[in-house]
């Protein structure tokens, strides 16, 4: 990679491990000392949804149907409320995604700097098209709307780590780096 792409200071949220596990339990251990503590931040169930989902993708991946029912049931919502808000967000997978979720972003600042040559690029690398999974499970590429880093494009973010100053030279260094 140039010198010019380094990862950003601070994690991004929502945060996405590389070694999510789509049957990991909801939620024990420190994971359910972290829901107790978000419930205990909001008036009621309903309004720990946004963090509680949140969670749920960190440690699965995506929000599967399954996923979808165990956290209404554990909100005491419906369903179809729970599915209806998270579909609202980009930010939620609602179907399987890579080991590697790759989100570049094509906001105006990143699209007048170069961000469709990335996503080609990453594209051909993985083998892949937008939001398609590769075959071997590890890598899926999407296109977001700004990042917030728009003084340093184009941005790309793979799972919780954020790429600042991404060139279509730095693609092939960064896909050496996740594999
Ligand atoms: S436009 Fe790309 S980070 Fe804002």
């Amino acid at each position: 990679m140039s010198e010019s792409i380094h990862p950003a200071v601070c994690s991004a949220q929502p945060s996405q491990r590389a070694d999510k596990n789509p049957d990991a339990p909801l939620f024990e251990g420190a994971y359910k000392e972290r829901f107790d503590h978000i419930l205990s931040r909001y008036p009621n169930k309903r309004a720990a949804l946004l963090p509680v989902l949140n969670m749920a993708q960190e440690l699965r991946g995506w929000l599967s149907p399954a996923t979808i029912t165990r956290v209404a049931e554990l909100l005491e919502l419906t369903p179809d409320y729970v599915r209806s808000v998270a579909s609202f967000y980009t930010m939620f997978q609602l179907r399987p995604v890579g080991r590697h979720l790759i989100q570049v972003c094509i906001g105006i600042g990143c699209d007048l700097c170069g961000a469709e040559e990335v996503v080609e690029d990453l594209l051909e690398a993985t083998g892949t098209r937008i939001g398609e999974t590769s075959r071997d499970g590890k890598y899926t590429v999407v296109e977001v709307e700004c990042l917030g880093a728009c003084g340093f494009p184009t941005v790309v973010q793979v799972n919780d780590k954020v790429y600042e100053n991404v060139k279509p030279e730095d693609v092939e260094g960064l896909m050496k780096e996740l594999d």
